[in-house]
Parts: structure tokens; sequence; C-alpha cells
């Protein structure tokens, strides 16, 4: 029997904040070099005092993590670099009592070549059930309209494989062969995946990959019909089974072919806006609010239930997909000229120095990922500052130990430096000395503390992530203005996104009477009357207003 949840509220995914995060990379409890589930439970504390309600765990099966653990050999265990099943179990129980939502990844698209499936299907008979639990070909010539996602490192979606004497399908590495949606065994086999984390008490799913599930001859091969009557089937066996089981979609696509995953409401209750996230970047290096606000009004409504996750930076490149090529050359002008930064469509950077690592320019990011309408995602050591390492290869320069504090090995692990799973950052600017945690909780006026801070405010307000958005049109655009509204709650968010000082009058006669309170100081504002609303704002300001109703 399911065990319940930690979270009360039917619509928990649309209030939380989510902090995602590798367990290799977070804490090494036994010290053998590599983040384990103990350690990340010794860390509870630091996540329930950084005020995050929900993690978000990336890979942690067996795995022979040719991708980080994309590549999943065994889908109901727990790699054992980083613990066992029972570890799970502990650090789960001790999250739910935290009241802190899980949610793990389910791959749906794709398992390891080393998975025990595809070693039984490349031997099984041409046309048996077995065989086809994955996408054969004799020839490279099906499915010619997909595109390639890996362009760094793939030339083709097909593999041959001398075993089966025939080619396989994968949308990523060769090594990932897709599986086979068409055959209804195969979706048996992943429900009762589904199943056993359900079972166990995880509160969601992040679904890796969606777009992909289905291949139809003279299509692209993303978002087809057969691939959304698939999650349908999900969703409905866990809604039967944890009626709270949330259900975030990867699709790496443009608002109006992301919207068909949230249907009626009956297949993902989430999925990431991918577009947005380059445009909060074109945004501030143009100074200018069109690539935001356009953006934010191509984006197509969704059912009540549903909701966007938001993020600034995850564990993959930022990708420049969902940007013409012409933005994507301004990206990469502007924030990867260095091209070690650059892999396959995107840059593979942090947040602080994808910013030059200028704190307004991060708190500025951080106010738009807070207060636009979606649950905002946090990436792991972001809210410290962490520097990343380009010359790692593949994403791994994202990937790298979580910086505890000043000591050896940033206090990550007890191991011998050279034995870790990556080196720690160790650059003068970046570097661990530098950038940590204890020396952040120790500063009252650090990032760190000023996250916090952040992230409490913003669970304050359910305006925020629940409130509908009405962007205003002030002649200066270097400034982004717009009010949330929920039921009676009004707030109105102002930032400038340029690096000076700069003037702007709102007009704001839908809310003549109201006083604007500043959110961060608590402070009063004139009350809105029917002249323009007059406001200054220094280089990357920003101001939440609550705008409260005081009767005379
Ligand atoms: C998703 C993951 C990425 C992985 C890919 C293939 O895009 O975010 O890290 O490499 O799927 O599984
Ligand atoms: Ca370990």
């Amino acid at each position: 029997m399911p065990r319940p949840g930690s979270a009360g509220d039917p619509l928990w995914y649309k209030r939380a904040v989510i902090y995602e995060l590798p367990v290799k990379s977070f804490y090494d409890a036994n010290g053998d070099g590599i983040g384990d589930f103990p350690g990340l439970l010794e860390k509870l504390d630091y996540i329930e005092a950084l005020g995050v309600t929900c993690l978000w765990l990336l890979p942690f099966f067996p795995s022979p993590l040719r991708d980080d653990g994309y590549d999943i050999s065994d889908y109901c265990n727990v790699h054992p670099s980083y613990g066992t099943l029972d570890d799970f179990r502990r650090f789960l129980d001790a999250a739910h009592e935290r009241r802190l939502q899980v949610v793990i990844e389910l791959v749906l698209n794709h398992t390891s070549d080393q998975h025990p499936w595809f070693q039984r299907a490349r031997r099984a008979p041409a046309g048996s059930v077995e065989r086809d639990y994955y996408v054969w070909s004799d020839a490279e010539d099906r499915y010619r309209d997909a595109r390639i996602i890996f362009t760094d490192s793939e030339r083709s979606n097909w593999t041959w494989d001398p075993v089966a004497q025939a080619y396989f399908w994968h949308r990523f590495f060769h090594h990932q062969p897709d599986l086979n949606y068409d055959n209804p065994t195969v979706l048996q086999e992943v429900l009762r995946v589904i199943d056993f984390w359900l079972d166990l008490g995880v509160d969601g799913f992040r679904l890796d990959a969606v777009p992909y599930l289905i291949e139809r001859e003279g299509t692209r091969c993303e978002n087809l019909p057969e691939t959304h009557a698939v999650l349908k089937a999900v969703r409905r066996h866990v809604q039967a089974r944890v009626p709270r089981g949330m259900l975030l979609a990867e699709a790496n696509q443009w608002p109006a072919d992301v919207r068909a995953y949230f249907a009626d409401g009956d297949e993902c209750q989430m999925a990431y806006h991918f577009p947005l996230m380059p445009r909060m970047f074109m945004g501030l290096h143009l100074e200018d609010r069109h690539p935001i606000v356009e953006i934010m009004q191509q984006t197509p409504a969704i059912p009540e239930t549903c909701q966007w996750a938001l993020f600034l930076r995850n564990h993959d490149e930022l990708t420049l997909e969902m940007v013409t090529d012409e933005e994507r050359d301004y990206m990469h002008l502007a924030y990867s000229a260095d091209a070690q930064a650059r892999i396959n469509l995107g840059i593979r950077r942090r947040l602080a120095p994808l910013v030059g690592n200028n704190r307004r320019r991060i708190e500025l990011r951080n106010s738009l990922l807070f207060s636009l309408p979606g649950t905002p995602i946090l990436y792991y050591g972001d809210e410290i500052g962490m520097g990343d390492n380009t010359y790692l290869g593949d994403r791994n320069g994202v990937r790298t130990p979580m910086q505890w504090t000043g000591d050896r090995n940033a206090d990550f692990s007890r191991a011998d430096p050279a034995r870790l799973y990556s080196p720690v950052i160790m650059d003068p600017i970046y570097g661990y000395r530098g950038i940590n945690v204890e020396a952040q909780e120790r500063d009252a006026s650090s990032l760190l503390q000023w996250m916090r801070n952040l992230i409490g405010l913003r669970k304050l307000f359910p305006a925020f992530g629940s409130g509908s958005l009405e962007f205003l049109e002030p002649a200066n655009r270097k400034i982004l203005a717009y009010v949330l509204r929920y039921g009676p709650d009004a707030i109105l968010c102002v930032a400038n996104l340029s690096r000076s000082v700069q003037p702007v009058e709102l007009s704001l006669s839908a809310l003549v009477g109201l006083t604007p309170v500043e959110i961060l100081g608590y402070t009063d504002f004139p009350v809105v009357s029917e002249q323009p609303y007059f406001l200054t704002l220094g280089p990357y300001g920003f101001y939440w207003f609550e705008l409260q109703r005081r009767d005379v």
C-alpha cells in the first residue's frame, strides 16, 4: 500500500519552492569521495533552513553513469555509490517529517544499453515482444525528420548493434536506446516502476525527455498525439494510487507545444518553461523587457490545477534550442565568448559566472525567478553563488561538490582529494575557501542569507505562484513591471533590467487608493492616486510591493 506523502495540500506543487540536487554532489557521509543518501540526510537541516519545500533528486539508480545516471540499468534500486534502498527510505522519511516533498526522476524515453531489457532484446528473435522493447530497423533511413539533440557527440539517431544485427533508435547518446511505447508491455513495466517508488512514498516524478516517446514516419517524432496518450495513461495510474502524486514534464519546446502536456488537467501537473529561461538572460543583457514580456504573452493559459516550473539554471547546459538563430548568436556573444563554455546548442555555466559574479545581477534574476508565474526551482550551490569548471567535459562543470566550508574538499568529503568524484572548485574567485556555506551563514549580508529571506517572503504571499499576471507598459523599456492578483490580494513587481539608475512612471489606475508596501523592507510607499506613479530604481534594482487597502 502506498505510504501517505507529507503534503496535506493537494496543490502543494503550486506553492512549492523546489531545490534541485544530485545526491553524489551534496555530502559524502562514508568518506569514499561520492555524495550519498546518509550524507543528504545529514544536510536536511541546511535544506530546511534554506526554506525550500521540495527536493528534486537527479537520477540515483544503478547505472554505468555514462550520462550521469540518465542511463539507467535498474529502475528499482539505488546506485551502490549513493547507498542502499534502506538509506533512501530513511532519507525520505526524514524529509517528510520536515514537511519536505521529494520528487525523483522517471526516465521513460530510454534506458542504458546495459539494462537487462536491452541485453535481452538484442538477443531475442526479431519481431518478438522482448526484442520490441526497443525500436529497431534494418537500415538507418527511418524517421529522417527527427533532429539530433546531442549534436556535439552524436551523428545519427540510429546505432548498429552487432548482436541483434540491426540498428536501434536513440534520441540521446548511442548507449541510451529508446524504449518502444508501441509495445504495450513497455508501459506495463514502467507502471510497475512507478508503483515501486510511489509505494515507498515519493511525492512526484520528473518525466525526463517526454516529447520523444513515440516515433512516426514523416513527423519530427516530437509531441505526437500517441505520446500524449501514453502520458495520460501514466497520469491515470498515478492518480489512482496517489492522488497527490505530481508529474513534471521535461519538454524543451515552445509554450504552445508544452501546453499540450497539461492537456485538460489530466496529463502532467507541471512542465518547465524552457523558452522563458534564456529570455530572462537576454532581457537583462539587452536591458530591454521585450523578450520576457513577449514570451509570457505567447504563453497560453493552463488549467487551474497546473503550474509552470521556472528555473534559471539546472544540471544541464543553458539550452538555446527555444530561441531563434539570431537570438542564439546574441546569447553566445553575451554569455559564452569563451568557446570552452559551449556545448551542443547551449552554455555550460552556472548562474554566478554567467552574470560576471555581479551580486545585483544575481539578485535581480532571482527576483524574476521567484515572482514570475510558476514554481521556482533553485539549483544547488546557486544560493551561495558557486562557480563552475568548464574543463571537466560534458556538463560536469556545473555538477561539482557542494561547498560547505573552507576546509579540505570544501568539507564535502573526508576522502583523499584525488578520490573525489570530481575536483572541487578552487579558483581564486569561486573557490571553496571564499565561497562556502559556513562563511555565508556567519555573514548577515551574504547571498545565502539574502536567498533565505527571499524564499521566506515568497512563501508568505500566495499571489506568487498562484496569482494571475498582468504586464504594465511604462514608456521606459528598461523597466519590467507586472501585477500579480490572487483573490483580493495584489502584488506589484518592478524591475530595472539596466546597469544604471532608471526613472519610471507607472499607470496604476486600477489600483487607486491602495498603499504599496515594499515587501523586503516592509516600507510604506505613497498611496496610489490617479496620477502616474513615479519610482526610481537603482542599477538592477527591483521592488516587490504588497498593495494594501487601508480603510480611513
Ligand atoms: C534530459 C536530462 C539530461 C540528460 C538527457 C538524456 O535532458 O536533463 O541531463 O542527458 O535527458 O537522458
Ligand atoms: Ca559516499
